[in-house]
């Protein structure tokens, strides 16, 4: 995994020998700090630009000057960063990435963000973090890259705190989307669970790998069914980590970890097929978190648990009309093999309580029907705890990630009750899908203080953004080790 290189700068911005630097300007306000710097050894440029209105700064904006004279770097991006007033972390995040996008197409050495002066530490943070995921693509298997990282990242007016810190969470982030992006026949269950092995050892983090026979002998029948379609064998892997007092309470994280969802024999078309490659986003997003909170060595116990399957059509695949045994005992009649991800989930669910957590959050691209409800840029957060809930959504917000919380009426539960078994896997007809699919879940959590993130609209972007190419998002990270970092706190 590329580590990407970020350095502190003392020198100023005129002086500084970079490729380019980066400069912000607030919407409808004047120019301050290193941009008037800029501004004074360009000659005013940028003072009549903005009297022409050639640049708002509107967020996101994007203003290039190309060989500059005045200053010893080679090109300048004014970034727009928004109106002063409603300027947070996720807004400095995507401010950076996307100066850093833009920049990132062509081959350059060093680049400059002289952004910070007046961010306070956790926005400074969240910006160091953008520039270092912005100039990240999606670009894997291309012989001619689309997208060159930058040799070197210099940051100005921060400490080197933050800057370890954003850094931290900018390789959490790229090593989510990147496990995201790789194609399914290179990302499946075991190779998944390779890189959960390699990442554990690299960073300190217990590390527990369930194959085929362990998953037979743990009954995990729920997962397992999911898994028979496919040639390929399924996992269960769990991240230990324990940066908190041997009796501290812990914190489980589960993610979805299907490694390709071609819906099984209820089969997906094409069209929603072809990016089911971020099926296991999920898993992806706690790995990713586990190596952030383990890197930032927070003082806390978390526990990280995916389940991997490929959900496939071959001969021994599933059925409908099936009845599954989980491994909590409970039997589900199979109405639909696209509804595997809260299979897969029922058995993960019920390990992660046997390791007796104080709380629960899962992560997983579970419903379209969540993306209908909110759209691609919002994940659906539902719960059986609403204080539980509320931290987790006031640390998204933080974030500048986007939750929106769906209602857990009793009704919607009773649409997935069976005459056949305990439960089935999908409610009556499509409407409140996301909502049916979080009481399923609910039956596997043991009445712990639970919240359930669907991520399907926001873990994957289909086209590019202004911050981001296409692809997996990193969606959730930045989130999951906020929450953890609240938890130390108590
Ligand atoms: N992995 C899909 C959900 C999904 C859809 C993720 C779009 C990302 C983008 C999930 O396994 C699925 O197929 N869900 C079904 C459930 C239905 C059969 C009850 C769905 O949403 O159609
Ligand atoms: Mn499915
Ligand atoms: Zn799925």
């Amino acid at each position: 995994m590329r580590n990407v290189a970020a350095a502190l700068t003392d020198v100023n911005i005129t002086q500084i020998d970079a490729d380019a630097v980066v400069v912000g300007l607030h919407a409808e306000s004047p120019l301050t700090g290193p941009a008037a710097e800029l501004n004074k050894a360009l000659g005013g440029t940028l003072t009549k630009l903005i009297e022409r209105k050639e640049i708002t700064g509107k967020r996101n904006e994007l203003t290039t000057l190309l060989a500059p004279s005045g200053i010893k770097a080679g090109t300048v991006v004014v970034v727009g960063l928004g109106p002063r007033d409603t300027f947070d972390r996720g807004a400095a995040y995507k401010a950076a990435a996307a100066a850093a996008k833009h920049l990132s197409t062509k081959e350059r050495g060093k680049v400059a963000f002289y952004l910070a002066a007046d961010w306070p530490d956790d926005v400074a943070e969240n910006g160091i973090c953008g520039s270092l995921v912005g100039c990240v693509g999606q670009d894997l298997y291309r012989t001619k890259p689309s997208r060159y990282p930058f040799t070197d990242v210099v940051w100005s007016d921060v400490t080197p705190k933050v800057l370890h810190d954003g850094q931290t969470l900018a390789n959490a982030v790229n090593l989510t989307r990147k496990l995201v992006n790789e194609p399914p026949s290179e990302m499946y269950p075991e190779s998944f669970a390779s890189v959960a092995v390699q990442v554990a050892e690299s960073h300190g983090l217990g590390i527990e790998v369930w194959d085929q026979a362990r998953l037979e002998a743990e009954r995990c029948g729920a997962l397992l069914a999911v898994g028979r379609g496919s040639d390929r064998e399924s996992r269960l892997v769990i991240v230990k980590y324990n940066g908190g007092p041997a009796d501290g309470p812990l914190l489980a994280i589960v993610g979805k970890g299907v490694t390709f969802d071609a819906g099984g024999l209820s089969i997906k078309p094409s069209d929603g097929m072809k990016t089911m490659k971020c099926d296991m986003a999920g898993a992806a997003t706690m790995l990713g978190a586990m190596q952030a909170i383990a890197e930032l060595k927070l003082p806390v116990n978390v526990i990280g648990l995916c389940g991997l399957v490929e959900n496939m059509l071959g001969g021994s695949a599933f059925k409908l009309g099936d009845v599954l045994k989980a491994r909590s005992g409970k039997t589900i009649e199979v109405l639909n093999t696209d509804a595997e991800g809260r299979l897969v989930l029922a058995d993960v669910l019920d390990v992660a309580v046997q390791h007796n957590p104080a709380k629960i959050i899962d992560l997983a691209t579970l419903t379209g029907a969540c993306v209908v409800a909110l759209g691609t840029d919002v994940a659906g957060v539902m719960t059986n705890d609403q204080t539980w809930c509320d931290a987790v959504k006031a640390a998204a917000e933080y974030c500048g990630e986007p939750m929106w919380q769906l209602p857990m009426f009793p009704e919607f539960g009773e649409q997935i009750r069976s005459e056949v078994a305990d439960i089935k896997n999908i409610g009556e007809g499509r409407w409140g899908g996301a909502i049916t699919a979080a009481k399923f879940l609910e039956e596997f959590v043991a009445g712990r203080p639970w919240v359930h993130v669907d991520i399907a609209g926001p873990a994957f972007y289909d086209g590019a953004k202004p911050w981001s190419d296409a692809g997996g998002s990193g969606y959730g990270v930045r989130t999951l080790v906020e929450v953890a970092r609240r938890a130390a706190e108590g």
